[in-house]
């Protein structure tokens, strides 16, 4: 069975996307079978991984509406071992759909039980809302990985954050687990990212990951060549941070 992994944060430009794309790279990288869902209109994993969102169709929005399945919702993306279910702004539109249908918070969920199976690794990315489409990636996920970044605000929206995912846990979904967080942008030529580390480790009682990922030009720069770090500059810090981040994530398979 496929470990599922939902990148959240409601704050918008943390890292949820740098970190699906890459860490899904390096897990694909590792030999892993990885299945990587874009869950935010904004559509950016699906073109970060090179694919032009705008001409796509069976995209998550016509699996949600239920007008493709989800093997048809899954698309190759040009990377061995790893396969995408893209977005595109239609998918602001969803949200409403939503709404009115009856077990709208497992619409994602009950399409891929289906394919579970055939994966070794499910990352789904978040949009940076606690809307429902973000309650759909907590009720498919096993645990929530959440990006946080080195910087002044970090710890704002992150108790309301905890709080969602307590209540998915008790009301959808018991068997979510908060996977840990991850820091992001980390920039070693300040104090104030080392002071952000700090803060976090003494107020979030939750697991952290080893793995720090830096301010990286490199990783900003890859999404504008469609590709992820380890493809477009695999010696770089940010290729071999997310390969680090990687392989923890594979070790903590067996916690
Ligand atoms: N480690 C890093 N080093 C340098 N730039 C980074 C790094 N991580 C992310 N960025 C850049 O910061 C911006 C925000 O990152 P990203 O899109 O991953 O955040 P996000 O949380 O997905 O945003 P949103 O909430 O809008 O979905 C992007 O321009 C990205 O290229
Ligand atoms: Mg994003």
């Amino acid at each position: 069975m496929g470990r599922i992994i939902a990148i959240a944060n409601q704050k918008g430009g943390v890292g949820k996307t740098t970190t699906a794309i890459n860490l899904s790279a390096c897990l694909a990288e590792a030999g892993k079978k990885v299945l990587v869902i874009d869950l935010d209109p904004q559509g950016n994993t699906t073109s970060g991984l090179g694919i032009d969102k705008n001409t796509m169709t069976n995209t998550i929005y016509e699996l949600i509406l239920g007008e493709c399945t989800v093997r048809e919702s899954i698309h190759k993306t040009g990377i061995e071992h790893l396969m995408l279910i893209p977005s595109n702004v239609n998918l602001a539109g969803a949200e409403i759909e939503l709404l009115g249908a009856s077990n709208k918070e497992y619409i994602v969920k009950n399409e891929i039980d289906y394919v579970q199976e055939d994966f070794e690794f499910i990352i789904i990315d978040c949009p940076p809302s606690l809307n429902m489409l973000t309650i759909n990636a907590m009720t498919t996920a096993n645990t929530v990985l959440v990006p946080i970044q080195c910087e002044y605000y970090a710890l704002e929206g992150l108790s309301q954050l905890i709080h969602t995912i307590n209540l998915v846990q008790k009301r959808l979904n018991p068997d979510l687990i908060l996977e840990g967080v991850v820091f992001t942008m980390y920039d070693a030529r300040t104090n104030l990212s080392l002071q952000v580390v700090e803060n976090v480790k003494n107020n979030l009682d939750t697991m952290i990951y080893k793995t720090i990922i830096p301010r990286n030009i490199r990783l900003a720069e890859a999404p504008s060549h469609g590709k992820p770090i380890n493809l477009y500059d695999g010696k770089s810090a940010g290729a071999e941070s997310y390969r680090l981040l990687a392989k923890e994530v594979i070790e903590r398979k067996a916690v």
